[in-house]
């Protein structure tokens, strides 16, 4: 169910006004220790989202997510076997300043920032939802490893608390991180043809699980 009421512009100034109350919140350590807040970035009118983990060195220098070493293997891998840019999509993180040492992002942090995450999807309303790692699938998909979900799409429903976000279905889309794509070859031929099975849902060839007794429960 695509959000036809928000004209790109609207969908703009709304994400715009997100990432704003990002970039001003110091409620956490990791918030008034950054260097930049990384709200995320991409086409506002998105079939993609893209949900990483928390920002690294690069992107906390930077402001802008994914653009580390593992950020330009995953747009490089993108756009080869998608044929999508990375401007064409939108990228962000389920925590969007970057923990100390790159350590796991707390339950704190997450639940600090799910609110955020949570308007980023209702504005942009992608058809799929790329989850990269095993924070961002557990905000969808919990009790299960990236190991035995990768590659398999599947419906969501969000909790009827997310008022917004109610008749809204999107398509999840677990898959590695780029990271560990980046630590073994195994990972990374894995990585790469989970890029093209999210080709071949782009152009709906692909089963599609049902998902939304796990999406009633919506943890993080
Ligand atoms: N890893 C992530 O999960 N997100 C980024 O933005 C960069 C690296």
């Amino acid at each position: 169910m695509h959000n036809t009421y928000m004209t790109t512009e609207e969908k703009i100034i709304q994400l715009n006004k997100v990432a704003q109350e990002i970039k001003d919140f110091k409620g956490l350590d990791i918030a008034k220790n950054a260097n930049h807040a990384v709200p995320g970035e991409g086409n506002p009118d998105a079939q993609i989202m893209m949900i990483g983990e928390a920002p690294g060195q690069v992107e906390d220098s930077t402001g802008r997510p994914f653009v580390g070493q593992s950020g330009q293997m995953m747009a490089k891998v993108l756009t080869g076997v998608t044929g999508l840019k990375r401007e064409e999509v939108f990228i962000t993180n389920i925590v969007k300043y970057r923990p100390p040492e790159n350590r796991d992002p707390s339950i704190e942090e997450i639940s600090a920032c799910k609110n955020w995450l949570n308007r980023q999807i209702a504005i942009i309303q992608p058809r799929i939802i790329v989850t990269l790692g095993r924070f961002s699938m557990a905000k969808f998909i919990p009790d299960v490893t990236i190991s035995q979900v990768h590659g398999h799409p599947r419906f969501f429903k969000f909790s009827t608390i997310n008022h917004e976000l109610t008749n809204y279905e999107p398509i999840i889309f677990p898959m590695y991180h780029p990271a560990a794509a980046l630590r073994g070859t195994t990972v990374m031929n894995i990585f790469k043809d989970d890029f093209l099975k999210l080709k071949s849902l782009l152009v709906q060839k692909t089963k599609i699980e049902d998902n939304k007794l796990h999406g009633q429960l919506d943890i993080f």
